[in-house]
């Protein structure tokens, strides 16, 4: 299950490459947000070769790029988010926390000398701390409720406490642990309500944001033309590509001030410069391979793995909650074997949950439910939520390790 610690140097160079390839292809987690069922074999062959999509995907280098790849893959997003066809504007990141870094900075350079403020609930990702600390920017941290969903009077009255300063908010479509969701449309709305006149609105959608714009009915607006002003993603969650890679998309009329660089022969306003071409075929790949119909049908599957899960970890008497379009079943964390054996992190106040990205099966759920039933007589769930533990965890009776 784990990756390797340490580097074997007893070994042939082939063997010790063969072997760390074993190694981490035995990982199959339910506890990280990775889809496995798309096989990215076939661009395997680029990997062979130097591919930087340097600088802005709008100007091509004289160096070997993707970047038609790349344009096409962000034009694909701007659609799905709604964005204006002659206002959309986006690139390829190395993860979602660049994504969200380019989408704030672009917001605090809109509002350069007026103070902005930034504003998110307190189950926002951690990494969006880290760019408010980068960036300078003063922050706000938002109540949530139980669910993890932001506290919309608790945002408002904030944000009528600062009406005069630009508002940069981040909404969470699909939080860390819970995958819970924060509204645009209420989002937007409170802004609105306020006359606050200078605000960005920007969605992490790292987690879930395609699935939810997948959505037949549409339900959660993430909508670039209307509600909100960016949103990002990671590549390597929904569509499990093998590069960790994100996407920013917003509209062109805030993009950054782009540097003419002589250098590359490109013109600049990312973070990152250098960018992996690979990524950008991967992501072109899964698009072209599966279609809009094609990832909708898997984000639906996923769900229906998330209903039974819910359903067979309630059916052994093990509380777990599950919000509404959510591949994620949070749960009072079990004994610290079982939630090693299945690769569960245990989150602050004893909630672990599980992560039901397209590729994890029906087996990996039944497993670790079988492994709480067996803990079960031995162990209860407290009403508070915690672990009352009556014998060592050493000594209790579990099932074969499966991996
Ligand atoms: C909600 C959310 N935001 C941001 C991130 C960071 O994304 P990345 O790991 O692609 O940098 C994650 C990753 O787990 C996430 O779940």
């Amino acid at each position: 299950m784990t990756s390797p610690t340490s580097v074997p140097d007893d070994l042939s160079l082939a063997t010790q490459i063969e072997h760390l390839r074993a190694t981490l292809a035995a990982r199959r987690s339910i506890g990280f947000p990775a889809a496995l069922d798309i096989d990215y074999g076939p661009v395997t062959p680029l990997f062979g070769l130097l591919i930087n999509n340097v600088g802005d995907p709008d100007t091509d280098p004289d160096t070997g790029h993707t970047k038609a790849y790349e344009r096409e893959v962000i034009d694909w997003h701007a659609n799905l988010f709604g964005a204006p066809a002659d206002d959309r504007w986006g690139y390829l990141t190395s993860g979602g926390t660049e994504a969200n870094q380019a989408a704030i900075l672009l917001a605090r350079d809109r509002f350069a000398g007026a103070n902005p403020v930034l504003y998110y609930s307190q189950a926002t990702h951690d990494w969006i701390r880290k760019t408010a600390s980068t960036l300078g920017l003063p922050e706000v941290v938002i109540r949530t409720d139980a669910s993890g969903e932001i506290d919309y009077d608790d945002l408002r009255g904030e944000l009528a406490r600062r009406r005069d300063r630009p508002a940069i908010v981040v909404a969470n479509a699909g939080t860390t642990v819970t995958e819970a969701v924060d509204d645009p449309a209420r989002v937007r709305f409170a802004m609105s309500e306020l006359a606050i006149r200078n605000s960005h609105l920007h969605v992490d959608g790292a987690l879930a944001g395609v699935p939810l714009a997948l959505l037949p009915d549409r339900s959660v607006a993430i909508e670039l033309g209307s509600v909100i002003d960016s949103v990002a993603i990671s590549c390597h969650k929904f569509y499990g590509t093998t590069v960790p890679g994100g996407l920013v998309v917003t509209r062109r009329s805030l993009q950054r001030a782009a540097r003419r660089i002589s250098y590359t022969a490109t013109t600049d306003s990312t973070i990152s410069g250098s960018r992996c071409g690979q990524l950008a075929v991967q992501m072109w790949y899964a698009l072209r391979l599966l279609g809009e119909d094609g990832h909708r049908e898997r984000a639906e599957r996923a769900r229906e793995t998330a209903r039974f899960a819910h359903s067979l970890l309630a059916s052994v008497g093990w509380p777990a909650w599950r919000n509404v379009h959510a591949f994620t079943v949070y749960f009072t964390t079990p004994p610290p074997v079982i939630a090693r054996r299945h690769g569960l992190s245990n989150a602050d106040g004893g909630i672990s949950h599980l992560i039901c990205m397209p590729g994890v099966t029906r087996q990996q759920i039944e497993a670790l439910a079988a492994d709480i039933a067996t803990v079960k007589g031995t162990e209860q769930p407290s009403p508070s939520r915690g672990v009352r533990r009556l014998v060592p965890v050493a000594q209790l009776p579990l099932t074969a390790d499966r991996t």
